[in-house]
Protein backbone atom coordinates (compact mmCIF):
# COMPACT_ATOMS: atom_id res chain seq x y z
CA UNK A 1 0.00 0.00 0.00
CA UNK A 2 1.44 4.04 -0.95
CA UNK A 3 2.36 5.45 2.04
CA UNK A 4 -0.46 9.04 2.32
CA UNK A 5 1.00 12.30 2.81
CA UNK A 6 -1.39 14.87 4.38
CA UNK A 7 -0.79 18.27 3.08
CA UNK A 8 -2.89 20.83 4.84
CA UNK A 9 -3.67 23.52 2.25
CA UNK A 10 -2.95 23.84 -1.48
CA UNK A 11 0.69 24.43 -2.26
CA UNK A 12 2.24 24.80 -6.19
CA UNK A 13 1.82 21.79 -8.19
CA UNK A 14 5.36 20.61 -8.11
CA UNK A 15 6.07 18.60 -5.51
CA UNK A 16 2.54 17.44 -5.53
CA UNK A 17 3.55 15.79 -8.75
CA UNK A 18 6.55 14.06 -7.03
CA UNK A 19 4.58 13.01 -4.63
CA UNK A 20 1.85 12.11 -6.27
CA UNK A 21 4.33 9.19 -7.90
CA UNK A 22 4.64 7.11 -4.94
CA UNK A 23 2.22 7.99 -2.49
CA UNK A 24 -1.06 8.95 -1.91
CA UNK A 25 -1.53 12.71 -1.38
CA UNK A 26 -4.57 14.17 0.57
CA UNK A 27 -4.87 18.05 0.21
CA UNK A 28 -6.93 19.86 2.10
CA UNK A 29 -9.05 22.26 -0.50
CA UNK A 30 -10.00 24.66 2.01
CA UNK A 31 -8.38 28.27 1.17
CA UNK A 32 -7.83 29.11 4.70
CA UNK A 33 -5.61 27.84 8.00
CA UNK A 34 -7.17 24.72 9.10
CA UNK A 35 -8.93 24.00 12.54
CA UNK A 36 -6.94 21.91 15.20
CA UNK A 37 -9.86 19.35 14.93
CA UNK A 38 -8.99 19.28 11.51
CA UNK A 39 -5.02 18.95 11.85
CA UNK A 40 -5.89 16.47 14.10
CA UNK A 41 -8.40 14.27 11.84
CA UNK A 42 -6.09 15.05 8.97
CA UNK A 43 -2.81 13.37 10.55
CA UNK A 44 -4.42 10.78 11.75
CA UNK A 45 -3.53 8.14 9.37
CA UNK A 46 -0.93 10.10 7.52
CA UNK A 47 2.16 8.39 7.30
CA UNK A 48 4.27 11.88 6.26
CA UNK A 49 2.87 15.85 7.24
CA UNK A 50 3.32 18.76 4.84
CA UNK A 51 2.25 21.65 6.74
CA UNK A 52 3.04 25.30 6.59
CA UNK A 53 4.58 28.10 8.74
CA UNK A 54 0.38 28.85 9.92
CA UNK A 55 -0.47 24.94 10.96
CA UNK A 56 0.65 25.21 14.89
CA UNK A 57 2.15 21.08 15.19
CA UNK A 58 2.15 21.14 18.78
CA UNK A 59 2.20 18.18 21.22
CA UNK A 60 -1.41 16.99 20.72
CA UNK A 61 -0.69 17.20 16.79
CA UNK A 62 2.10 15.23 16.99
CA UNK A 63 0.25 12.79 19.56
CA UNK A 64 -2.62 12.06 16.91
CA UNK A 65 -0.32 11.41 14.07
CA UNK A 66 0.76 7.99 15.47
CA UNK A 67 1.71 6.92 11.92
CA UNK A 68 4.02 10.03 11.01
CA UNK A 69 7.05 9.26 9.38
CA UNK A 70 8.03 12.89 9.12
CA UNK A 71 7.06 16.63 9.27
CA UNK A 72 8.05 18.89 6.38
CA UNK A 73 7.32 22.29 7.12
CA UNK A 74 6.79 24.53 3.66
CA UNK A 75 9.02 27.32 4.98
CA UNK A 76 12.72 28.10 5.91
CA UNK A 77 11.32 28.59 9.42
CA UNK A 78 10.25 25.82 11.72
CA UNK A 79 9.21 28.24 15.11
CA UNK A 80 5.56 26.61 14.31
CA UNK A 81 6.61 22.73 15.65
CA UNK A 82 7.20 21.79 18.85
CA UNK A 83 11.08 20.32 17.99
CA UNK A 84 10.95 18.45 21.18
CA UNK A 85 7.45 16.79 20.98
CA UNK A 86 8.53 15.58 17.59
CA UNK A 87 12.37 14.50 18.96
CA UNK A 88 10.08 12.55 21.93
CA UNK A 89 8.18 10.85 19.36
CA UNK A 90 11.00 10.38 16.76
CA UNK A 91 9.85 12.08 14.15
CA UNK A 92 12.14 13.84 11.96
CA UNK A 93 11.36 17.09 11.42
CA UNK A 94 12.17 18.84 7.88
CA UNK A 95 12.27 22.87 6.44
CA UNK A 96 13.20 24.06 3.29
CA UNK A 97 16.25 26.37 3.30
CA UNK A 98 18.13 27.83 0.75
CA UNK A 99 15.66 27.93 -2.28
CA UNK A 100 14.18 31.46 -0.65
CA UNK A 101 17.48 33.01 0.25
CA UNK A 102 17.34 34.91 -3.21
CA UNK A 103 13.66 35.84 -2.57
CA UNK A 104 13.51 37.10 0.82
CA UNK A 105 16.92 39.26 0.33
CA UNK A 106 15.17 40.58 -2.62
CA UNK A 107 12.54 41.49 -0.83
CA UNK A 108 14.03 42.71 2.48
CA UNK A 109 16.00 44.98 -0.03
CA UNK A 110 12.66 46.43 -1.49
CA UNK A 111 11.73 47.49 2.14
CA UNK A 112 14.81 49.02 2.93
CA UNK A 113 14.16 51.11 -0.31
CA UNK A 114 10.75 51.80 0.20
CA UNK A 115 11.40 52.85 3.54
CA UNK A 116 14.28 55.34 2.72
CA UNK A 117 12.68 56.22 -0.40
CA UNK A 118 9.03 56.78 1.38
CA UNK A 119 7.81 54.73 -1.34
CA UNK A 120 4.71 53.09 0.01
CA UNK A 121 4.29 56.66 1.47
CA UNK A 122 4.46 58.30 -1.98
CA UNK A 123 2.48 56.01 -3.43
CA UNK A 124 -0.42 56.64 -1.22
CA UNK A 125 0.36 60.38 -1.62
CA UNK A 126 0.01 60.14 -5.30
CA UNK A 127 -3.24 58.29 -5.64
CA UNK A 128 -4.32 60.09 -2.75
CA UNK A 129 -4.24 63.38 -5.59
CA UNK A 130 -2.28 65.62 -3.40
CA UNK A 131 0.66 65.48 -5.69
CA UNK A 132 0.08 69.25 -6.90
CA UNK A 133 3.89 70.14 -8.30
CA UNK A 134 7.24 69.39 -8.04
CA UNK A 135 8.82 70.48 -4.69
CA UNK A 136 12.28 71.10 -3.35
CA UNK A 137 10.72 69.82 0.39
CA UNK A 138 8.55 66.88 -0.92
CA UNK A 139 9.06 63.75 0.68
CA UNK A 140 12.84 63.77 1.03
CA UNK A 141 14.38 60.20 2.58
CA UNK A 142 17.51 58.94 3.18
CA UNK A 143 20.59 57.16 1.05
CA UNK A 144 22.50 54.02 1.25
CA UNK A 145 25.81 54.55 -0.41
CA UNK A 146 28.60 54.99 2.04
CA UNK A 147 26.42 54.62 4.81
CA UNK A 148 26.32 51.18 7.23
CA UNK A 149 23.37 48.48 7.21
CA UNK A 150 23.62 46.91 10.34
CA UNK A 151 22.27 43.09 9.65
CA UNK A 152 20.95 41.12 12.55
CA UNK A 153 21.28 37.46 11.84
CA UNK A 154 23.83 36.65 9.59
CA UNK A 155 22.58 33.29 8.01
CA UNK A 156 22.09 32.82 4.36
CA UNK A 157 19.35 35.47 3.82
CA UNK A 158 21.16 38.17 5.87
CA UNK A 159 24.31 37.59 3.86
CA UNK A 160 22.45 37.36 0.72
CA UNK A 161 21.22 40.76 2.01
CA UNK A 162 24.56 42.33 2.59
CA UNK A 163 25.91 41.35 -0.80
CA UNK A 164 23.42 43.15 -2.39
CA UNK A 165 23.53 46.49 -0.39
CA UNK A 166 27.57 46.87 -0.41
CA UNK A 167 28.10 44.99 -4.03
CA UNK A 168 24.89 47.05 -5.35
CA UNK A 169 24.38 50.25 -3.27
CA UNK A 170 28.03 50.99 -1.90
CA UNK A 171 26.97 50.80 1.58
CA UNK A 172 29.55 49.53 4.84
CA UNK A 173 28.19 47.06 6.97
CA UNK A 174 28.18 45.53 10.51
CA UNK A 175 26.73 42.31 11.68
CA UNK A 176 25.28 40.74 14.84
CA UNK A 177 25.98 37.48 15.02
CA UNK A 178 26.15 34.89 18.17
CA UNK A 179 28.92 33.28 15.68
CA UNK A 180 31.72 34.57 13.39
CA UNK A 181 30.60 34.42 9.60
CA UNK A 182 33.72 34.14 7.27
CA UNK A 183 31.32 35.25 4.50
CA UNK A 184 30.41 38.72 5.70
CA UNK A 185 34.05 38.99 6.81
CA UNK A 186 34.84 38.52 3.33
CA UNK A 187 32.42 41.14 1.75
CA UNK A 188 33.78 43.78 4.19
CA UNK A 189 31.53 43.29 7.31
CA UNK A 190 32.42 44.14 10.78
CA UNK A 191 30.99 41.78 13.58
CA UNK A 192 30.00 43.87 16.46
CA UNK A 193 27.67 43.55 19.31
CA UNK A 194 23.95 43.95 18.98
CA UNK A 195 24.25 47.39 20.86
CA UNK A 196 26.56 48.33 18.17
CA UNK A 197 24.26 47.54 15.08
CA UNK A 198 21.88 49.70 16.79
CA UNK A 199 24.13 52.56 17.29
CA UNK A 200 26.12 52.52 14.20
CA UNK A 201 23.71 51.37 11.31
CA UNK A 202 21.71 53.64 9.26
CA UNK A 203 19.79 50.61 8.10
CA UNK A 204 18.95 47.58 9.68
CA UNK A 205 17.58 44.44 8.63
CA UNK A 206 16.31 41.42 10.64
CA UNK A 207 17.37 38.16 10.01
CA UNK A 208 17.36 35.46 12.68
CA UNK A 209 15.06 32.32 13.69
CA UNK A 210 12.51 32.66 16.33
CA UNK A 211 13.42 31.36 19.41
CA UNK A 212 13.46 31.96 22.74
CA UNK A 213 16.39 33.54 22.73
CA UNK A 214 15.64 36.04 19.82
CA UNK A 215 11.91 36.75 21.40
CA UNK A 216 11.64 40.83 21.94
CA UNK A 217 15.55 41.05 20.56
CA UNK A 218 14.82 44.43 19.17
CA UNK A 219 12.51 46.09 21.96
CA UNK A 220 13.01 49.50 23.14
CA UNK A 221 15.96 50.06 24.51
CA UNK A 222 17.70 48.79 21.18
CA UNK A 223 15.59 51.07 18.89
CA UNK A 224 16.41 53.86 21.66
CA UNK A 225 19.69 53.72 20.78
CA UNK A 226 19.27 53.67 17.04
CA UNK A 227 19.94 56.75 15.18
CA UNK A 228 16.81 59.11 14.74
CA UNK A 229 17.56 58.70 10.92
CA UNK A 230 17.65 54.69 10.77
CA UNK A 231 15.39 52.41 9.20
CA UNK A 232 14.60 48.42 10.09
CA UNK A 233 13.07 46.30 8.29
CA UNK A 234 11.97 43.18 9.63
CA UNK A 235 11.61 39.78 7.22
CA UNK A 236 12.45 36.90 9.63
CA UNK A 237 9.28 36.05 12.36
CA UNK A 238 7.28 38.90 13.93
CA UNK A 239 7.98 38.58 17.71
CA UNK A 240 11.82 39.11 17.24
CA UNK A 241 10.41 43.02 17.01
CA UNK A 242 8.34 43.80 20.30
CA UNK A 243 5.93 45.22 18.10
CA UNK A 244 4.24 47.41 20.54
CA UNK A 245 7.71 49.36 21.46
CA UNK A 246 8.25 49.52 17.31
CA UNK A 247 5.04 51.37 17.28
CA UNK A 248 5.80 53.95 19.67
CA UNK A 249 9.37 54.88 18.73
CA UNK A 250 7.95 55.45 14.80
CA UNK A 251 4.92 57.56 16.47
CA UNK A 252 7.37 59.44 18.86
CA UNK A 253 9.84 59.87 15.54
CA UNK A 254 12.80 58.28 17.45
CA UNK A 255 13.63 56.32 14.22
CA UNK A 256 12.75 57.43 10.64
CA UNK A 257 10.53 54.15 9.04
CA UNK A 258 9.88 50.63 9.48
CA UNK A 259 9.80 47.70 6.68
CA UNK A 260 7.63 44.94 7.82
CA UNK A 261 6.81 42.01 6.23
CA UNK A 262 6.08 39.78 9.41
CA UNK A 263 3.90 40.51 12.51
CA UNK A 264 4.00 39.71 16.19
CA UNK A 265 0.42 38.17 16.02
CA UNK A 266 -0.20 37.83 12.51
CA UNK A 267 -2.76 38.43 11.06
CA UNK A 268 -3.21 41.22 13.24
CA UNK A 269 -1.02 44.30 13.25
CA UNK A 270 -0.37 46.18 16.55
CA UNK A 271 -2.80 48.84 17.74
CA UNK A 272 -1.85 51.91 15.52
CA UNK A 273 1.02 50.37 13.40
CA UNK A 274 -1.33 50.70 10.14
CA UNK A 275 -1.80 54.69 10.69
CA UNK A 276 1.54 55.77 10.34
CA UNK A 277 2.98 56.69 7.63
CA UNK A 278 6.44 55.89 8.19
CA UNK A 279 5.66 52.40 7.39
CA UNK A 280 5.57 50.14 4.53
CA UNK A 281 3.60 46.36 5.31
CA UNK A 282 3.72 43.55 3.26
CA UNK A 283 1.78 40.22 4.42
CA UNK A 284 4.53 37.53 4.77
CA UNK A 285 5.00 37.59 1.13
CA UNK A 286 8.79 37.88 1.22
CA UNK A 287 9.66 34.73 -0.40
CA UNK A 288 6.50 34.48 -2.79
CA UNK A 289 7.62 34.34 -6.10
CA UNK A 290 6.95 31.87 -8.16
CA UNK A 291 9.65 30.22 -8.89
CA UNK A 292 10.85 30.18 -5.31
CA UNK A 293 7.36 28.18 -4.03
CA UNK A 294 7.80 25.97 -6.59
CA UNK A 295 10.97 25.25 -5.50
CA UNK A 296 9.80 25.16 -1.75
CA UNK A 297 7.24 22.44 -2.84
CA UNK A 298 9.95 20.23 -4.65
CA UNK A 299 11.68 20.36 -1.35
CA UNK A 300 9.41 19.56 0.71
CA UNK A 301 8.17 16.28 -1.21
CA UNK A 302 11.56 15.16 -1.60
CA UNK A 303 12.20 15.57 2.45
CA UNK A 304 8.95 13.51 2.51
CA UNK A 305 9.86 10.63 -0.26
CA UNK A 306 13.17 10.51 1.51
CA UNK A 307 11.96 9.80 4.74
CA UNK A 308 9.00 7.26 3.79
CA UNK A 309 11.33 5.27 1.61
CA UNK A 310 14.11 5.08 4.54
CA UNK A 311 16.16 7.60 3.71
CA UNK A 312 17.71 10.46 5.93
CA UNK A 313 15.80 13.92 4.70
CA UNK A 314 18.43 16.24 3.24
CA UNK A 315 16.59 19.18 5.16
CA UNK A 316 16.40 17.35 8.61
CA UNK A 317 16.31 19.69 11.50
CA UNK A 318 16.09 17.53 14.44
C1 LIG B 1 8.74 32.06 5.59
O1 LIG B 1 8.54 32.87 6.43
C2 LIG B 1 9.56 30.91 5.78
O2 LIG B 1 10.01 30.65 6.91
O3 LIG B 1 9.77 30.19 4.80
C1 LIG C 1 17.80 30.97 6.30
O1 LIG C 1 17.72 30.44 5.20
C2 LIG C 1 19.01 31.62 6.74
O2 LIG C 1 19.96 30.88 7.05
O3 LIG C 1 19.08 32.86 6.75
Amino acid sequence: MKPTVFVTREIPSEGITLLKKKCNVVMSKKKRVLTKKELLTGVKKADALLCLLTDKIDPSVIKAGKKLKVIANYAVGYDNIDLKAAQAAGIPVTNTPGVLTDAVADHACALMLSSARRIAESDRFTKQGKYKGWEPMLLLGGDFKGKTLGIVGSGRIGTAVAERMIKGFGMKCVYYDVRPNPFMDKLGAKKVSLDAVARKADVISVHVPLLPTTKHLINSSFLNKMKKSAYIVNTSRGPVIDEKALVSALKKNKIAGAGLDVFENEPKLAPGLAKLENVTLTPHTASATIITRGAMSRIAAKNVLAALFGKRPPNQVN
